[in-house]
């Protein structure tokens, strides 16, 4: 057994998920589920559309209910008093923001830190308002009004406002959606060290599987099913994961097929 197995099997996971299967529309969605993650990983999970990615999240928040097995998060259920403030998620659509609410990036972010303690004292949590503005960046955008935001920017205030909220487990659904290459390097850059020097844990889901390659520390490919979860380094390629999931070749090599084939034609 290597080192790093080691330490993970001594260490507790922060969220289990065991033998979930979860039904929508009368057909499985999740079938068997089974995934551990610890504290400080980022994970990555990828898969197609449809595949169950946000059904997964919303089963580890307790939004959906799972029609068998179950999920723990730091060995408390979903939804229970004690996971209360630990869970960040940042949806598909958290950074469409309605064009008829006026809300400061600061304000924005200040919800976050919203709680049944502080409700009416929301200067309570200053401090850890500014300090997830600076952390994603946008320090001299404060007090500007989200709706003129870029959407990278804006990505960045919503996962601010996750920050803000102390969270120790960060569901992240999408949120390089909308963003130029530069705006996704550096937020994944961000990402990265905030599971290095602040002690988050992240999930973050994304159809952009060469970044999640680059950047996560372990890939996850979920299609109703678990199919890979290891490090980036051993993912598999495109024909690996077909055959995988048992989808058969469509162009196979075929002799005849190529005695078919009419020569291309020459263009002048
Ligand atoms: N609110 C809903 N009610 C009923 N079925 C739903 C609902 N949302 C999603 N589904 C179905 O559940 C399945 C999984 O959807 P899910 O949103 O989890 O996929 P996904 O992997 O996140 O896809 P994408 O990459 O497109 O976001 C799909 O077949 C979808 O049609
Ligand atoms: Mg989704």
């Amino acid at each position: 057994m290597s080192p790093l197995i080691e330490i993970h099997s001594a260490s507790k996971p922060l969220l289990l998920v065991e033998n979930v299967s979860v039904r929508r529309n009368r057909s499985n969605v999740l079938s068997d589920v089974n995934l551990k993650v610890f504290p400080g990983e980022f994970v990555g999970i990828v898969g197609p559309n449809g595949g169950g990615k946000s059904t997964l999240i919303q089963a580890i928040l307790g939004i959906l209910k799972c029609q068998s097995g179950q999920i723990l998060l730091a060995s408390n259920r979903p939804m229970s008093k004690a996971v209360y403030g630990k869970v960040a998620w940042v949806s598909q659509a958290a950074a469409n923001l309605p064009q008829n609410v006026r809300l400061t990036v600061r304000e924005l972010v200040g919800l976050g830190t919203m709680n049944n303690k502080n409700w009416f004292l929301p200067s309570f949590a200053s401090s850890e308002i500014e300090r997830a503005i600076e952390l994603v960046g946008l320090t001299h955008l404060a007090h500007r009004d989200v709706n003129q935001l870029s959407g990278g920017e804006r990505q960045r205030a919503v996962i601010a406002r996750a920050l803000a909220s102390q969270a120790e487990l960060l569901l992240l659904d999408e949120p390089l959606v909308g963003m130029d290459r530069a705006s996704r390097s550096s937020l994944l850059k961000l990402l990265d060290s905030f599971c290095h020097e602040q002690d988050k844990t992240i999930i973050m889901i994304s159809h952009d599987t060469a970044a999640m390659l680059q950047t996560a520390h372990r890939i996850v490919y979920l299609e109703e099913k678990i199919w890979f979860d290891g490090p980036p380094g051993n993912f598999p390629n495109l024909e690996e994961l077909a055959v995988m999931r048992g989808i058969e070749e469509v162009h196979g090599a075929c002799e005849q097929c190529d005695d078919d084939v009419l020569p291309p034609t020459e263009v002048e």
